[in-house]
């Protein structure tokens, strides 16, 4: 299948290099090919400049956002950082119509003044906009309505999540939340190939919400367990 990643950060990643394993043919999407190509320097989450990252990684096709979308067969996985998604995702609107949009971003607003900032040891933790009466999830379906958008992957670092038996031999959950089933179908197939047994509908996309607010959760237990960042772990519905 012809698949899109929209994004190049270290969970977009983790997606087009297994679904490459897999036998897709993937379609990565950035702002502008040429300067992703240009950087010589680790991003801020200290991952490999791009071009040398694909060079080990062939199979995969870098291009604009509109053009990976419009690549895609019908499935798209959203990577692009969350504060900015929606405004990237409306312009490209169209190259997304009748497609599965599966979105693991948060919104995390990273510069921001706080009374209470929560200190952490990678600086003061991001606050969540929008939060607890909406989320990223939701404001993307509003912005994209001839899209399919499914929430799911976030609540575990992406490198898990494209290989769940890394942790716990595979026994923990994953969650996928959407309006339409045929969507949630797609992705939950695809997260059985990624390994997944246990993937739990939470049902319409407003459950999105409690998905993004597990990242405050998820951070504390990475620094419970001594992990500063990219958490090695995953979370179980014992049921
Ligand atoms: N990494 C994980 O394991 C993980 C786990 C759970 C949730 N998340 C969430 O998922 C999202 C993506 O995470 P990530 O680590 O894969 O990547 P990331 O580093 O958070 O984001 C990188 C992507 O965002 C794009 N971007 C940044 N600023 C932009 C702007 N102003 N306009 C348009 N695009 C912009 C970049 O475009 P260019 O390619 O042009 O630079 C790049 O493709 C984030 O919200 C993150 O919090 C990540």
């Amino acid at each position: 299948m012809k698949i899109a990643v929209l994004g190049t950060g270290g969970g977009a990643r983790a997606h087009a290099a297994k679904l490459v394993d897999l036998g897709h043919e993937v379609y990565v999407g950035t702002r502008d090919p040429e300067a992703t190509l240009a950087r010589t320097e680790p991003d801020m989450m200290g991952n490999a400049p791009y071009g040398q990252w694909l060079a080990e990684h062939p199979g995969i096709t870098l291009k604009t956002f509109g053009d990976a979308a419009a690549a895609a067969d019908t499935l798209v996985v959203n990577g692009i950082d969350g504060h900015n998604a929606v405004a990237a995702l409306t312009t490209i609107a169209d190259r997304l119509a009748g497609k599965t949009l599966v979105d693991y971003a948060v919104p995390f607003v990273y510069e921001h003044e706080t009374e209470h900032p929560w200190p952490t040891p990678w600086g003061v933790m991001p606050k969540l906009e929008p939060c607890d009466t909406d989320s990223l999830g939701e404001q993307i379906q509003r912005a994209l309505p001839a899209t399919k958008v499914v929430k799911s992957f976030v609540t575990q670092e992406q490198t898990t999540v494209v290989d769940p038996k890394a942790v716990g031999g595979g026994d923990h959950t994953m969650f996928v939340a959407g309006e339409d089933a045929d969507a949630k179908r797609q992705v939950t197939d695809l997260l059985k190939a990624y390994g997944w047994t246990d993937v739990l509908d939470l049902g319409p996309l407003v459950c999105a919400r409690g998905m993004e607010m597990y990242a405050h959760l998820h951070s504390a237990i990475g620094f419970g367990l001594g992990q500063r960042f990219g958490g090695h772990f995953g979370i179980k519905v014992v049921r």
